[in-house]
C-alpha cells in the first residue's frame, strides 16, 4: 500500500483531492482503518507485527497528507496575493469634469447684471394659460399677432407652451398686488413652431419689467444700454428702432454693434453693422390694468431678450444650432466652472 498511497498523494492537485484520499485510506471506513479493525482476528504475534506496520503506515500517511495540505494552502495564498497586488505608482485616471453650458453661463451673467441693478428674479410656468400668454398681454383671440407667435397648443383646451416669457409680467404684477416699485427679470424657456438656421422650436428668454411712478423711455434706454455694456463691453454701442408689440406702446427694438465686423457690415449682421438683441417698450395701459396697476398713476417699461443671440455674441458662435447639438468637441471649448 505504501507506494500506492505515496503516488496518489503526489498526484493530488487540489485540497479536495487530498481530502478524499484522507477519507479513502484513513476515514471511518478507510482501508487502513478497516485493516486495523481486522487485526483482532489474528494471532498475538501476527497482530503485534502487523499492528506495528499499520500504525507506522498510518503515521506516515497522516504526516504526508498534512504537509501536502500545508504546501497547497501556501501556494494558494501566494497566487491570491499575486492576483491582488497592484502598482501604486501607476498614474491615476482623471474623471471628466462637467462644464456649464454657454447658455447657462450667459443666463447667469445676465441675472448677475440685473441683480446688481436692484432687480429680483421671478419664474412662471412653461405650460401657460392662453389668457396669460395672449389676452392679458393685449392679444385677443382674433389678434393677428397670435399668428406671428406660431404657438404649440397642447391637448388641454386653453393651454399653450408659452411663446415668450412675457406672461410672467402679468404673474409678477398680480403677485406684487399693486405695490411699488416692480423691478423684476424672469428667465426661462419659450416655444415656437419654427426651426431653421436662426430659429429653434425651444429657446431661452429673459423678460424684464419695471413699474413705478414716472418711469419713462429714458429709463428703458439707460437700463438696457447699461446692461449691454456690462455684458459686451463699454466700447459697444446700442441703437433703438421703432417696432410693434401689442403689449407695449411705444415699442422699440434694441440693436448692438456687430461683434464680427465691429459695425462695418458683414455676413453676421447682413451688412448693416448692427445685430438685434431684444424687443421692448413702455408697458401698454391695458396690460398695466390687467396686472392690477392704474395707468393714470404709474408707468413702466418691459423687455424680452433672447439668451441664445447674446450667448453667440459673447462666445463668438456663428450657428445657433451648435448650442443644441451637445457635441462635446464644441462644448469643451468653453472651459469655465463659474
Ligand atoms: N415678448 C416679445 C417677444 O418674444 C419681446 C418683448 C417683451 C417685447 C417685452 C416687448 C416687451 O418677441
Amino acid at each position: 500500500w505504501h507506494t500506492e498511497i505515496m503516488q496518489q498523494i503526489h498526484a493530488a492537485q487540489t485540497l479536495s483531492e487530498l481530502q478524499s484520499l484522507r477519507s479513502h485510506w484513513l476515514g471511518r471506513r478507510g482501508i487502513i482503518t478497516l485493516a486495523m479493525k481486522g487485526l483482532s482476528s489474528l494471532s498475538i504475534e501476527e497482530r503485534r507485527s502487523q499492528g506495528q506496520q499499520l500504525n507506522a503506515l498510518r503515521e506516515t500517511v497522516l504526516d504526508l497528507l498534512t504537509s501536502r495540505q500545508q504546501e497547497m494552502e501556501m501556494a494558494e495564498e501566494t497566487t491570491q496575493l499575486q492576483r491582488e497586488q497592484f502598482d501604486m505608482t501607476l498614474p491615476g485616471s482623471w474623471p471628466q469634469t462637467g462644464l456649464l453650458h454657454p447658455i447657462t453661463r450667459t443666463r447667469r451673467f445676465i441675472e448677475d447684471v440685473f441683480l446688481r441693478m436692484g432687480f429680483s428674479l421671478e419664474y412662471g410656468p412653461e405650460i401657460e394659460h392662453e389668457w396669460y400668454n395672449f389676452e392679458a398681454l393685449n392679444m385677443p383671440a382674433n389678434h393677428p399677432a397670435r399668428d406671428m407667435q406660431d404657438s404649440f397648443f397642447i391637448n388641454v383646451p386653453g393651454m399653450v407652451l408659452r411663446t415668450h416669457t412675457s406672461p410672467v409680467q402679468i404673474r409678477a404684477m398680480k403677485k406684487y398686488q399693486g405695490r411699488l416699485p416692480v423691478r423684476i427679470i424672469a428667465p426661462g424657456r419659450a416655444f415656437r413652431r419654427d426651426d431653421d438656421a436662426t430659429h429653434v422650436p425651444m429657446f431661452f428668454q429673459v423678460e424684464g419689467l419695471v413699474i413705478d411712478h414716472g418711469i419713462t423711455l429714458a429709463d428703458l434706454k439707460g437700463t438696457l444700454t447699461t446692461m449691454a455694456q456690462e455684458l459686451l463691453g463699454t466700447d459697444i454701442r446700442t441703437r433703438f428702432r421703432p417696432s410693434y408689440f401689442p403689449f407695449t406702446e411705444p415699442s422699440v427694438e434694441m440693436d448692438v454693434t456687430c461683434a464680427s465686423c465691429g459695425g462695418t457690415g458683414c455676413r453676421v449682421c447682413k451688412g448693416t453693422g448692427w445685430v438685434e438683441i431684444l424687443g421692448s417698450g413702455m408697458v401698454h395701459p391695458v396690460v398695466l390694468t390687467n396686472g392690477g396697476y392704474d395707468p393714470s398713476q404709474v408707468s413702466g417699461f418691459a423687455f424680452g431678450l433672447g439668451i441664445e443671440r447674446l450667448a453667440m455674441r459673447i462666445f463668438g458662435i456663428d450657428d445657433l444650432r451648435l448650442l443644441y447639438q451637445n457635441d462635446m468637441q464644441f462644448l469643451s471649448q468653453f472651459q469655465s466652472y463659474i
